[in-house]
């Protein structure tokens, strides 16, 4: 067993893994260098950034661009090759002794299968098939858009690699159940839901798109009720593990991905404004759970109750005669009652690094 600091059972078993923690950095959002502010054996996994075969550039600049609730990223994944990959990254993250988990991207559904064989080796647990990347293809379309695609570009995949199968879905289709169901009959282990979402901004002192490549992808807290709506959709939809993405910065936020189905959550951009996203997020799940008497994170998942009833959730067993002491200023899991258990009353315990680009910018009065 894996416990948390409460005696919470952490582990969860996600696409063909056993992982310590549902815990993980979500792709692109983690590198080399973290391993110097935070410990990354706590992770449940590490996810790499994306490789492809072939050098990449990258987008043209500005690739980033901050924007309320979050920010936009026309990273266009560059690449060192991975012939670098295989010599010089790999050996340095299977030192940190951590199921590691290597995306990989390729413009066809050909290239796909040839890197998934070639990146079979030793050191690596998962691959995970980063279909949905919006920057790559023309007016970000990506296999990830249809089921159709999807299937096909998996099909491939899964008679290329033995290794478990992940494959990054797009929230940017109209269809993500229909794209799930496609992914799983294909052969993938589990669904990782979702990349980012296809977006701009205007910078308005050039009267210019914020980033160069004028469309991007939205991350963020911005993010989260719409993925947090496509993962419910598609654990509803498929037997495979999901795997929650989008603007979790919390613990909260991690619980009520679990909640809405995932078996795991992948951190991105909360990293980049606290190191400590994630290991925040592992304790606060600990003591989540432990607030209310969950033995096993696992038993987060799918857990959510019909719509409807206004009753907390898990009250702490009292007895009925017991004298009621005086609320608390904070909640502890000893003094939790039912009517203390709210949302409101739990979130304090588990607060999300603040994005100053939450804040509406203030318009600037125009001269003229
Ligand atoms: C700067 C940046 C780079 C990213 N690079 C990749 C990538 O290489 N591959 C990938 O699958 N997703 C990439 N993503 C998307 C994230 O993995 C994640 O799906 C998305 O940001 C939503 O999660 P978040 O709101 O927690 O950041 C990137 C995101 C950001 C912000």
């Amino acid at each position: 067993m894996t416990p948390g600091a409460t005696g919470t059972d952490m582990r969860v078993r996600v696409g063909g893994l056993d992982l310590a923690n549902p815990v993980m950095p979500a792709s692109g959002t983690f590198a080399e260098g973290l391993d110097r502010v935070v410990d990354l054996s706590r992770l449940g996994a590490i996810v790499t950034k994306t490789i492809t075969r072939e050098l990449r550039e990258g987008n043209a600049l500005p690739r980033v661009a901050e924007v309320r609730g979050g920010m936009l990223n026309a990273i266009g994944i560059p690449s060192k090759g991975v012939a670098h990959f295989l010599g010089t990254t790999l050996p340095l993250y299977r030192a940190w002794g951590v199921p590691l988990v290597v995306s990989i991207s390729a413009p066809t559904a050909e290239g796909f299968a040839s890197l998934a064989a070639e990146i079979g080796v030793a050191g690596v647990a998962a691959i995970e098939a980063n279909i949905s990347c919006p920057n790559i293809e023309e007016d970000g379309r990506a296999f990830a858009m249809r089921a159709g695609s999807t299937e096909a570009v998996v099909r491939r995949l899964r008679a290329a690699t033995h290794l478990p199968l992940w494959v990054k879905l797009s929230p940017n289709t109209g269809e993500i159940a229909e794209v799930a169901q496609a992914a799983e009959a294909a052969g993938a282990d589990a669904l990782v839901v979702a990349n980012t979402m296809l977006a701009m901004s205007i910078d308005l002192a050039t009267f210019r798109p914020s980033l160069g490549n004028v469309m991007g992808g939205l991350s963020g807290p911005a993010l989260k009720p719409i993925v947090l709506r496509q993962v419910y959709q598609c654990a509803r939809a498929v037997r495979v593990a999901v795997i929650g993405c989008g603007g979790i910065a919390s613990a909260a936020d991690a619980a009520e991905y679990m909640l809405a189905g995932a078996a795991a959550v992948q951190v991105g951009t909360a990293t980049f404004l606290d190191p400590h996203a994630m290991t925040g997020v592992i304790d606060g799940l600990d003591s989540f759970c432990a607030a209310h008497r969950i033995a096993r994170v696992a038993e987060l998942t799918g857990a959510l109750r019909p719509a409807g009833g206004s009753h907390p959730a898990t009250p702490a067993p009292r007895p009925a005669d017991a004298p009621q002491p005086p609320a608390p200023e904070s909640p502890t899991p000893e003094s939790l009652t039912p009517e203390s258990l709210t949302p409101e009353s739990l979130t304090p315990e588990f607060p999300a690094p603040e994005f100053p680009a939450m804040k509406p910018p203030a318009l600037e009065p125009n001269p003229a």
